[in-house]
Parts: C-alpha cells; sequence; structure tokens
C-alpha cells in the first residue's frame, strides 16, 4: 500500500468572521422560513453552502427585477449599492442584509469622501461584486468611481497632482495596496483609506510560513471553491512558495487527487470554505473511519483482578467511555457506537444489573452538558421495551435535546443483533413491503448511520457477541488484549492506524 502523506493543518484557515455570520443568518432564516427566500447573487462564493441553501428553497437571481413583488432579498456578504436597495424598496421586498460589517464600513468612507468632492479610486476587480456595489455607493452621492489598479488610473481623466482618497476591495493583499499606494502617491496626493480585511492576508501568511520551514516532498492542498478569489489566491501563494499544490473544491474531487510522492501534505481552506467541509477532507486524508463501534469488555475483569466488587469496573469503564468520545471529537469520528448491555446481560446476578441501569442514568445526566457544549447527538438503540420508565424518561430527554447535533454517539442498551434484525422483519412484514438490502436498512433501530468502518473488542475476546451482526457485514475488526477500563489514547490510535493501512475491498479485487 502506498504511504500517505502526514498531514499538517495550516492555521488559520477557513471562514473569516463575515462569511461566518452571514452563512449563519441566511441559514436560519432559510430554516424559519416557509416560503423561499431569493439571494441576490451567491451568498458567498462557495458550491457546497450555496448547495445547503438551495436545498433550504434559496432561490438565486441576478437582480431584483426577478424577484416578485412582496418576497424577501436577501443581500450578500459583498454587500449592494445604494441604487439596489432603493430597487428592492420599491418592489417592496422584504431584505435580509447579511452584507460584511467590513465591507458595509468602505461604503460608508467612500460616500464621505464622495461627499467632500473628493474624488475615490477603488483598487480591486471592477467586475467584483463586491466593488460592484462601492461603486454604486459613490454614483449615489453624484461622484464617479476609478476602480482597477495605479496602472489604469494614472492614465484616467485625473490630473497630475490632484488630492485622490483611495479605499481597496477588502479582499486584497495588503502588501499588494501598499504597492498600488505607493505608485499613486507619485502622481497624485494621496488620501490613503484602504483597509483589507486581516483574514485574507492572515491566510496567506500562514500558507507563507509553512513553506518556509516544509521540507522536500511537502505539498499545499487549498480547499475551497474555484470561484472564490481568496482560495485561488490561497494556491498561488503555496505555488509561488515553490511548493506542489492542490486544489478541491469537493470530497469528489478531493478523492481523485493524487498525492504520490508527497511526503507531507499542509491543508488550508478559503475564506468562503465551510468548516464541515474541512475536517471531513482532514478526516478522509488521514484516514480516520468516521463511524466507530466498541464492543467494551473486561470491565468485570479488571474490578476482579484488583480485588473490588465487578461494579467498579463498570464505573471505570464509563470512565473511559468519557474519555472515548473526547478523542473521538479530537480525531474526527463522526460516530460511535458502543455496547453498554446485550439482550443477553439481563441474565446476569440482579444486583450486577441494577446497578448498571443506574449507571447509565447517572452517567447521561452528568454528560448532558458536555453532549450539548460539543454538539454530540445522543441516541440508543436496542429494546427500549426493556429499560425501566425512568431510565427511558433520561434516555428519550437527552435524545430530543441533541437531536440537532451531527456528530452523534449511539449507546447499545438491551441490544441483539439478532434482536435488530427480528425487530426489523417484523416491521418490514407490519408494513406489508418486500424489502431490499438498501430498504430494510431503514427498519433498523439506527438505519440513518453508515455502517461502522472499524469495531473495537476489548479485553482478548475475539467475538462478535451479537452485535450489530447487520451493520458490521464489512466492518474491519480490531482486537486488543487491553480491558476495557485500561483502553487508552495510545491504544485508540494503534486501532486507528490498524484501520489506516487495510485495504478495505468489500469483495472487490
Ligand atoms: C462488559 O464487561 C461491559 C459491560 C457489560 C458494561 C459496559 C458499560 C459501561 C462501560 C458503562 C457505560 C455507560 C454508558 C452511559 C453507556 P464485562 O462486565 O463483561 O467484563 P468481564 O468480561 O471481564 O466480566
Amino acid at each position: 500500500m502506498k504511504e500517505p502523506p502526514v498531514i499538517d493543518i495550516i492555521s488559520p484557515h477557513g471562514m473569516c468572521a463575515g462569511v461566518h455570520a452571514a452563512v449563519a443568518k441566511a441559514l436560519a432564516e432559510g430554516k424559519k422560513s416557509e416560503v423561499p427566500l431569493y439571494c441576490l447573487h451567491e451568498l458567498v462564493h462557495n458550491e457546497i453552502v450555496i448547495d445547503e441553501l438551495k436545498a433550504l428553497g434559496f432561490i438565486f437571481v441576478d437582480s431584483v427585477e426577478q424577484i416578485p413583488v412582496g418576497e424577501t432579498v436577501v443581500f450578500s456578504a459583498h454587500g449592494v449599492s445604494p441604487q439596489i436597495r432603493k430597487a428592492a424598496a420599491e418592489r417592496k421586498l422584504k431584505v435580509i442584509d447579511t452584507t460584511c460589517p467590513f465591507v458595509a464600513k468602505v461604503h460608508s468612507v467612500a460616500k464621505d469622501f464622495t461627499e467632500k468632492k473628493l474624488p475615490v479610486v477603488i483598487l480591486g476587480d471592477e467586475k467584483h461584486i463586491e466593488v460592484q456595489g462601492i461603486v454604486g455607493e459613490i454614483e449615489s452621492v453624484g461622484g464617479k468611481a476609478y476602480c482597477g489598479f495605479s496602472s489604469a488610473i494614472e492614465n484616467a481623466s485625473l490630473p497630475a497632482g490632484s488630492k485622490i482618497a483611495v479605499v481597496a476591495q477588502t479582499t486584497m493583499n495588503a502588501e499588494k495596496v501598499a504597492a498600488e499606494i505607493e505608485a499613486l502617491g507619485k502622481k497624485f496626493k494621496v488620501k490613503n483609506a484602504a483597509r483589507v480585511c486581516g483574514a485574507t492576508d492572515e491566510r496567506q501568511e500562514a500558507v507563507r510560513r509553512y513553506a518556509e520551514t516544509a521540507l522536500p516532498g511537502t505539498g499545499v492542498l487549498v480547499l475551497g471553491s474555484r470561484t472564490s478569489a481568496n482560495s485561488k489566491r490561497l494556491a498561488e501563494v503555496a505555488a509561488a512558495s515553490g511548493l506542489k499544490t492542490f486544489f478541491a473544491g469537493s470530497l469528489e474531487e478531493l478523492e481523485n487527487i493524487d498525492f504520490s510522492g508527497v511526503k507531507r501534505l499542509g491543508v488550508t481552506s478559503g475564506a468562503s470554505t465551510p468548516e464541515r467541509f474541512f475536517s471531513e477532507a482532514i478526516r478522509r486524508l488521514r484516514h480516520i473511519p468516521e463511524h466507530v463501534a466498541i464492543i467494551m469488555d473486561g470491565n468485570g475483569r479488571w474490578a476482579t483482578s484488583r480485588g473490588k466488587p465487578r461494579g467498579e469496573g463498570h464505573k471505570a469503564g464509563a470512565k473511559t467511555l468519557g474519555d472515548v468520545l473526547d478523542w473521538c471529537g479530537k480525531k474526527g469520528v463522526k460516530y460511535l457506537t458502543v455496547y453498554a448491555f446485550s439482550t443477553e446481560n439481563w441474565k446476569r446476578p440482579k444486583s450486577e444489573v441494577t446497578g448498571l441501569m443506574n449507571l447509565f442514568a447517572a452517567m447521561l445526566k452528568k454528560k448532558e452538558r458536555d453532549f450539548i457544549k460539543n454538539r454530540v447527538r445522543f441516541r440508543m438503540i436496542g429494546r427500549r421495551g426493556d429499560l425501566s420508565k425512568s431510565l427511558l424518561r433520561v434516555i428519550e430527554a437527552l435524545e430530543l435535546k441533541t437531536q440537532e447535533f451531527e456528530r452523534q454517539f449511539i449507546v447499545a442498551i438491551s441490544y441483539g443483533g439478532r434482536a435488530e434484525i427480528v425487530d426489523a422483519v417484523n416491521s418490514a412484514i407490519s408494513r406489508g413491503e418486500p424489502v431490499t438490502e438498501e430498504s430494510f436498512r431503514k427498519y433498523l433501530y439506527a438505519g440513518d448511520i453508515p455502517d461502522p468502518d472499524l469495531v473495537i473488542r476489548t479485553s482478548g475476546e475475539c467475538r462478535t457477541s451479537n452485535f450489530l451482526l447487520w451493520e458490521s457485514a464489512y466492518s474491519e475488526y480490531y482486537f486488543t488484549d487491553v480491558l476495557w477500563p485500561d483502553f487508552s489514547e495510545e491504544e485508540f490510535d494503534k486501532a486507528i492506524a490498524s484501520y489506516a493501512g487495510r485495504n478495505r475491498r468489500r469483495g472487490g479485487v
């Protein structure tokens, strides 16, 4: 197997504060709204974000005239001109404004200078929507905007020696802006009001710093859309630093990149790239399993070997489980399923069963705040009817409170793989539907989540013990002699490294 590159995260990377706020506002409004919202131009230059908004019913338009009278328009993070605001008001559109505060500040500065009769030069790309908005601002108070770079401005109809004010497109590079201002200063009396957004520069600077200490065989991967000027610029900076540079706008694109010969890979992302895409890309590049399932075995033996009651082993095991949940978050594992109590475990002494049930309720109550803080969705799989009403209340309340979160922690209680299949078959029969392998999934306890990639069993036992029989058909197994309470991060890393080195052919060649 080819040795995959060691992955470094280049920081800072990803969404700037303005984009983050714009996307969060649009998503929240989209979820609330019962009617489609109309977004004037792309909210931010990123296809993943745009697709997410489209899925929420957003309609993207190029002019307010395309929006039916009385509907709602969303102004993008790049800002709009007063003329567009006026046209929206004339159509009686309700407005959701996500203009980046930084861009809004440039608008107000450009307007002030124009009102003071100072010609305003906008350094930037005159075709960019942000620059067009600032041009509109200047024209709205009777001024004329001069867009582009020093070479073009010098040839414009401005007399040499005249006073000019200079602003800049917020995503421009600070050094480039400084050089442009210096060039303009040779011909004009420049009032420098150009303020670029630090976020773009910081991301480029981080790539330069990474390149400075990079050894031969190091590459850089930029995650972002090809429509995003700042993402493309990040790739240019990386390439100019002499590193082999890769670019991916989607996970499909990432899967098709050939990293042969690259020993180390620094990964960064543009200021409009969602962190969700970034972390999923990192997970794939590091070959971290998406779904880990664990048979937490050996609590009893751990306790007995220390002369303690078995219940102490379960308590120690519960502590280990809390740590594993943290490690999963840190490493990017999205789903963790643990076998806490099997359909067969009811045969254990009553005191042990009661102790375990009390431990489950206590641990879930104690962890509630952590689940919410770390945005972890809790779910139970197993025969709910076997549980006491009080435990079920704790479980179902927690499931409800965390149901929005993406990362998941699934606990199997009164669970058996055969029982799950039998329950699923009975549900399918009661619906009177013949099933296929794919449609059968929806009858499983958590059929909406992907199958486990890796199943770990501790304590030296090498059996599946009726755990996830359907779901683990193509899972990779890792067995360790370590007893569950002693399961350490090092041991978890060993399991993940073992998984990363396997060739999952799933019956193919
Ligand atoms: C198997 O070890 C372990 C169990 C049956 C219980 C596992 C439960 C926890 C770790 C608590 C988890 C808490 C929540 C909230 C999910 P064993 O008792 O069979 O050990 P042995 O084989 O050495 O006897």
